[in-house]
């Protein structure tokens, strides 16, 4: 596989969005730990060293190596990826207005027990460090994730780690996942008041309430200190929009307690047109936008605490050189920005994946009929299911890692052509952008 040094050809680590300054301040001031200093010190509690996988020294060893890895890959592309994110489920219990499952069809199904036991497994023999499970859907909603975990963690998985809306988190789910080794767990709660939350996460097919998901949270982390278990670490994020900034108070002050760490996130655009502006910050783009001959809409901006940045070159994107993606359906991603894996870089079961264009199609029926749940979904299918037919069929990962479409991306990734790889192009991941500060 070519290896690139970026340090060697001129262009410098990245900054990462948490090191910009609002989020330096909201760390800083308000979480209680940090995440890779919690690894370290709590490694004795980790499954893997419990369970004698790893001793102690050498959990935090790769740990560390691996996160090292993950922020710097700048210095040496690993032969493996350093994450594998698999879609136990592409179903969800909830309709979020920013979130991409509202604007493009996307089926309501779980991977097949086959798919992701032979997935982990691969991951196991590569000895990737983390597996996250969840990219389109909810995980929880796949009764199978704690087997999954589990198998993970034996096989010697550094990190395996959940984003979750928390729904289905019951006490009996929360023992579970802590037995079965999950090391991070992340919770999306958009908004710090009632108001804000329940309409940032209504529920599809029954009411999505505030104060219960607030309880589930704040039950989790009993059933961790009743289980006596530091593990997962657990981190709440929520979305930065023009209202939900205004709550950051209180939302911090929610969850501080019971959580391990209280953060933040940027908004993209994924088609919801969410606010993200105070008046006065629009007020500064636009002037930028007019004294630069620039579109107000088309302009790449991004927000922290009252400054806002500007963006007109790219840098080379991280991803294709940290992770791979899988569908419930076994396509495969080489981005989580490129939700559904519509740029195929891959495909585990040709055959599996085929089939599965009728789910797509089945989904968009329901939207059109307004079936219950799918309200206010749109039926927009962006599937370029012809270039499934290009990919070879029952590909391992590793080949993947290694094949020339991916290949072909991280080359025009190092050398600025974003404008030649069609999801590259208009994709609004942070990360790939310079920025500059208005003032
Ligand atoms: C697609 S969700 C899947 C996992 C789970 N259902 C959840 O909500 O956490 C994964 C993450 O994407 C985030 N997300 C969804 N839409 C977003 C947007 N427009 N901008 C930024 N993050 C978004 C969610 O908040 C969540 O943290
Ligand atoms: S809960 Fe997660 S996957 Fe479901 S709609 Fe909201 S952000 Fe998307």
């Amino acid at each position: 596989m070519v290896q690139y040094d970026l340090v060697k050809i001129g262009i410098k680590p990245q900054k990462r969005m948490e090191e910009l300054p609002a989020i330096v301040r909201l760390r800083n001031e308000k979480r209680k730990v940090d995440k890779d200093y919690f690894f370290h010190k709590e490694a004795a509690s980790n499954y893997a060293v419990k369970n004698h996988i790893y001793s102690k020294e050498a959990y935090r060893k790769s740990y560390a190596d691996y996160r090292y890895a993950w922020n710097n890959i700048n210095s040496n592309i690993s032969a493996n990826p350093l994450c594998i994110d698999i879609e136990v489920a592409s179903y969800c219990d909830l309709g979020c207005p920013f979130c991409y499952r509202q604007q493009v069809v996307t089926p309501d199904k779980l991977i097949s027990d086959e798919l992701a036991v032979s997935v982990v497994q691969q991951a196991i023999e590569l000895n990737v460090e983390s597996i996250k499970f969840n990219w389109r859907g909810e995980p929880l909603l796949n009764p199978r994730l704690e087997k999954y975990i589990e198998q993970a963690k034996k096989g010697g998985t550094i990190e395996t780690l959940i984003n979750t809306n928390a729904l289905s988190l019951t006490t009996e789910r929360s023992e579970n996942l802590i037995k079965a080794g999950l090391d991070t767990l992340i919770y999306s709660f958009d908004g710090g008041s009632k108001e804000t939350y329940e309409k940032n996460r209504p529920g599809r097919f029954k009411n999505n309430k505030f104060e219960d998901i607030i309880e589930n949270i704040r039950k989790f982390n009993e059933v961790k200190k009743a289980l006596n278990s530091p593990f997962p670490f657990t981190r709440i994020q929520m979305i930065l929009t023009e209202e939900t900034r205004k709550e950051l108070d209180d939302f911090i002050s929610i969850f501080s307690n019971i959580v391990d760490e209280v953060s933040v996130k940027q908004y993209t655009e994924r088609g919801g047109n969410i606010s993200v502006l105070s008046k006065k910050e629009r007020e500064l783009l636009q002037n930028y936008c007019d004294i630069n001959n620039l579109d107000i809409n088309t302009v790449e901006f991004m927000v922290t605490e009252g400054k806002v940045y500007v963006s007109k070159s790219r840098i080379p994107c991280k991803q294709p050189f940290q992770r791979l993606l899988v569908t419930y359906e076994g396509r495969v991603g080489m981005c989580c920005y490129d939700w559904g894996a519509t740029y195929p870089v891959g495909v585990i079961n040709k055959e599996q994946a085929i089939k599965a264009i009728k789910d797509y199609q089945q989904t968009n029926e329901n939207i059109n009929v307004k079936k219950k749940g799918f309200e206010m979904m749109k039926p927009i299918i962006n599937q370029d299911f012809k270039a499934l037919e290009n990919l070879q069929s029952d590909q391992k990962l590793i080949d993947i890692w290694n094949g020339s479409k991916i290949s072909d991306v991280r080359k025009k990734q190092i050398e600025l052509r974003h404008e030649e790889i069609s999801i590259c192009k208009n994709c609004k991941f942070k990360e790939t952008y310079k920025w500059a500060v208005l003032s």
